[in-house]
Order: C-alpha cells, then sequence, then structure tokens
C-alpha cells in the first residue's frame, strides 16, 4: 500500500464478549490522538460493509464511557460470510458471493486499512479480503479462547468468571438438597470454559469435548462420593462433549457446530444420571450469560492492549497479520497462520493433570 493512511475502518464480527469495547476504544484513542487518522466504525460485522448506509465516524464522544460495557457498540453479526451469504429470492434462500459488493464500499468509504476483531471464522474472511488487495488487521476475539495463535482472547476471563460464580452458588443449593447439579456452559469445539471453571467452582466432574466420557464412569463418581458422606455433586458440561462411542447424545446442528438446543446435552446427562443413580438432579444452562457483562479488569486490559498493538501494526504497514499474546506479550502472526487451527484442550496436558489430581472426573 502506498500512500499514507488515512481513513480506518473497524468492524467487530462473530459472537459478542466482554471487551470488544475496550478494544474499540483503544483503536479510536491511539489512531486519532497519535496519529490524526479518521476512525469508521462498521456497524454488525460485515454486513455493514455490505450495507454501508450505517458506516460512521468513531471519535471521543462515541467511545465516551464505553470500557466498562459487555458487548459491541457497533453490532455484530455471526451469519454473513460475504463470500456465501445467504439472500432471500423468490421466498428461498439462495447463497451468493457478494464480496465485490462489500470490496467496492471499502473502496468508496475510503476505507485505506480495515481492523477486523472477531474468531476464527471472522478472520477467515479477513484473510480472503485480503487476498484481494483489502488492507487488514486482525485481533481475536472469543470466550471459547479456542484460537491457536494467541495464548488468551480477551472474553475469555470474563466468561470464566460468570461461569465460576454461577457454581460457586449452585455447591450450596446442591448440598441442601443432596442433588446432582449439572451446569452448561459455553464451548462448543473446545472445553477451556468448562475446564477452568470446574477447576475454579470445585466440580467434581467435568465434561468436556476433548475427553468423550462414559456414563457409568460418571455415576460410579457421584456414588463414590455418597459412600464417603458427600451426598450431592456438581457436573460442569460443556456444549460440545460426547459420549465415549463418539455419537453425540442429542442432534447437532453441523453447519453452527452445536447442539439444536441450547442446554440438550446437559439435560440429557441429567436424565440419563437420574436415571442410573436414582439421585434427584437439576441441570442450570447458563448460555449467553458467559457473553456479557461487563468485562474484567484483565479483559479490559487485553482488550486494550490488543486495540493499541493493532494501530501500531498499522502505523507498520503489518498488514494481513493478526495480533496476539505470548508468552504474556503482545506480538503478531499472519492471519494466514493464525486461522483454521483451533487451540483445543490437551486431556495430557497440566491442567487436566490438575484436576484429576485435585479428584475430578472426567468421565472416562
Ligand atoms: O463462539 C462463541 C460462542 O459463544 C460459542 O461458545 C457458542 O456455542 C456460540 O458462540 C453461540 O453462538 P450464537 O450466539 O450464534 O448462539
Amino acid at each position: 500500500m502506498g500512500k499514507p493512511v488515512q481513513k480506518v475502518g473497524i468492524l467487530t464480527g462473530g459472537g459478542d464478549c466482554p471487551g470488544l469495547n475496550a478494544v474499540i476504544r483503544a483503536v479510536v484513542k491511539a489512531a486519532t490522538i497519535e496519529h490524526r487518522w479518521t476512525v469508521l466504525g462498521i456497524p454488525d460485522g460485515y454486513d455493514g460493509l455490505i450495507w454501508p448506509e450505517k458506516i460512521h465516524p468513531l471519535g471521543a464522544k462515541e467511545i465516551h464511557g464505553i470500557l466498562p460495557r459487555g458487548g459491541t457498540i457497533l453490532g455484530t453479526s455471526n451469519r454473513g460470510n460475504p463470500f456465501a451469504y445467504p439472500m432471500q429470492e423468490n421466498g428461498t434462500t439462495v447463497i451468493k458471493d457478494v464480496s465485490p459488493i462489500l470490496l467496492e464500499n471499502v473502496r468508496k468509504a475510503g476505507i485505506d486499512v480495515l481492523v477486523v476483531v472477531g474468531g476464527d471464522g471472522t478472520q477467515k474472511i479477513a484473510l480472503e479480503l485480503w487476498r484481494r488487495g483489502v488492507a487488514v488487521v486482525g485481533i481475536p476475539k472469543t470466550i471459547d479462547n479456542d484460537l491457536s495463535a494467541t495464548e488468551i482472547t480477551f472474553g475469555f476471563d470474563t466468561a470464566l468468571q460468570t461461569a465460576t460464580e454461577a457454581i460457586d452458588k449452585l455447591h450450596t443449593t446442591a448440598e441442601s438438597h443432596h442433588r446432582v447439579m449439572l451446569v452448561e456452559v459455553m464451548g462448543r469445539d473446545a472445553g477451556w470454559i468448562a475446564l477452568e471453571s470446574g477447576i475454579a467452582g470445585g466440580a467434581d466432574v467435568i465434561l468436556i469435548p476433548e475427553i468423550p466420557f462414559s456414563l457409568e464412569k460418571i455415576c460410579s463418581k457421584i456414588e463414590g462420593r455418597a459412600e464417603a458422606g458427600r451426598h450431592f455433586s456438581i457436573i460442569v458440561v460443556a456444549e460440545g462433549c460426547h459420549t465415549m462411542d463418539g455419537h453425540p447424545i442429542i442432534p447437532v446442528d453441523h453447519e453452527r457446530r452445536q447442539a439444536t438446543r441450547s442446554g440438550a446435552i446437559a439435560n440429557t446427562v441429567g436424565t440419563l444420571v437420574g436415571r442410573c443413580t436414582h439421585r434427584e438432579t437439576r441441570v442450570t444452562v447458563l448460555g449467553h450469560i458467559q457473553r456479557g457483562g461487563s468485562p474484567s479488569p484483565f479483559d479490559r486490559v487485553l482488550g486494550s492492549r490488543m486495540g493499541v498493538a493493532a494501530v501500531d501494526l498499522i502505523a507498520r504497514g503489518e498488514f494481513g497479520h493478526m495480533v496476539c499474546l505470548r508468552c504474556g506479550s503482545i506480538e503478531s502472526t499472519p492471519i494466514a497462520k493464525a486461522v483454521g487451527a483451533l487451540k483445543i484442550v490437551d486431556p495430557n496436558g497440566d491442567m487436566v493433570r490438575t484436576a484429576r489430581a485435585l479428584g475430578i472426573s472426567f468421565g472416562d
């Protein structure tokens, strides 16, 4: 890219998470204060570039007071891939490549660089735009913490806090009623939220996609606790977990890579556990509560660090790269290397080892 940067567009794509506004705020502050660039807010992910009417400047007024707010002031979408966009035609859904419209709108808006904040799917689209000549810089985002290119994604810490607080609350009612309480958390491909909130919350069983489970093993853990006088148990269930025979225990929406109905997995496991232990079970599904709330201090700081680092990449002309956290420091990596490789829990890693040593069962 030859001409000096003047206009930076920013969009947030995919599932929202706490910390997105910290990123937006940091990009706007660093870009306008240090470089006097104009920052344009692109609403609702890539949709905002397909229908560009709502693109608007972001300045001090727009970012005032957003640091502690969850969600994204820009809005987001996790359904609109411009290269394969579902459009309604004569009452039927057709899939169209509308990327030429998007590319033309980027040009018309005078956007020199596009900052894309999102998870794996969003970054894959950014990579395709980069390959078609759009200067892009990526910022990784997901509460699932399943992006291999970065140690931690902002959003994860707040989701972990939310899940842990919920598990803490379930302990007292489980013990009072001598019940088996199951709590379903998000994480369709990787069990990081389940694993870490299970350890932090003192769970007795943690079910994650990376370690297939058997019902018999879960029930034996519960009976073992009862024989030791602990007539209640806490089971943390990741939405993507499955049984040892590899078959999902409930219908799976393969396109969205998750159960066709939130809570279906925990409810099914709860019913089966109730039958085999003859104990009362109750199920709590945290769902999108994990995606909301005010970002933790950690996520506000990490989001701010990543936003500033993205502006630094732009100033250095390092396009096609994504900022990342490595050994506690902010670095960058080509987006091409960052996408497609999910960071899943290592069943032989120290986090699982820790849980097992604490007496936590993975149902295996
Ligand atoms: O990828 C983040 C995530 O929250 C997953 O943990 C969850 O399965 C999915 O998004 C939910 O997507 P939606 O918001 O479209 O229901």
